[in-house]
């Protein structure tokens, strides 16, 4: 599985790439909200960090505003990949981008209905929200879990499921036992995932009772 960050802090990026679990990154509009910077510099400062593909968001909602935007971001590296939401004016957008070979990540996506449209619309990327299906009482998993069945059967589909609106690690644990292509997850997700209180109890252990025996050495 895949793992981008969903976030905009290049010094998260940055960390976890030592680590090797830095596919790609995701933004959205209120995550460059919260930057108080300008899109064009949050977008180049990620695409500095990370060779993966880097997701950008258009604010557009027309079809013609999203295509020029979507060109324009595109142009700030080669690793940008234009988010646009799934409505008909997004899919639009997605398929004329897509001819101009720019990389599309659906996003805001709710039912396999929609992924199996926004997969016709030529997307690189797919994004179902498990999260804020969790939020009203759906399940969100049960989602991811219809949208990887019907890709299944169509092994000529280009478009990966990103898998979004992450809150916990059982959450990537279950699309990833899915055979979800990508999970993007906050950093807070990620060191969740990285810890458990068993390993930090035996590394204890295993030092306290190193220490006794070499002391008697
Ligand atoms: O960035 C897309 C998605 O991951 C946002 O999720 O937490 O705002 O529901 P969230």
């Amino acid at each position: 599985m895949k793992i981008f960050i969903d976030g905009a802090n290049v010094e998260d990026v940055r960390y976890y790439q030592k680590l090797g679990f830095v596919d790609g990154v995701t933004t959205n509009p209120s995550i460059i909200a919260k930057t108080g910077q300008p899109i064009e510099a949050v977008i180049a400062a990620l695409c500095g960090v990370t060779d993966g593909p880097v997701s950008a968001e258009v604010i557009s909602t027309e079809a013609k505003g999203m295509i020029a935007e979507g060109q324009k971001l595109a142009r700030l590296a080669s690793n940008v990949v234009i988010k646009v939401p799934l409505t008909a004016e997004g899919l639009q957008a997605c398929y004329a981008l897509r001819q101009d070979n720019i990389d599309v990540n659906v996003t805001l996506c709710f039912s396999a209905a929609q992924a199996l449209l926004a997969a016709k619309a030529g997307a690189t990327f797919v994004s179902p929200f498990v999260g804020r299906l969790d939020d009203i009482s759906q399940d969100g998993l049960a989602l991811i879990s219809e949208i990887c069945l019907i890709f299944e059967q169509y092994p000529a589909l280009n478009t990966e499921v990103l898998v979004a609106s992450i809150r916990s690690p059982q959450q990537v644990v279950a699309a990833a036992k899915m055979g979800a292509h990508i999970a993007t997850l906050p950093a807070k997700v990620l060191a969740q995932m990285l810890q458990h209180p068993l390993t930090e109890k035996g590394i204890e252990q295993f030092l306290s009772d190193w220490k006794n025996v070499s002391s008697d050495l």
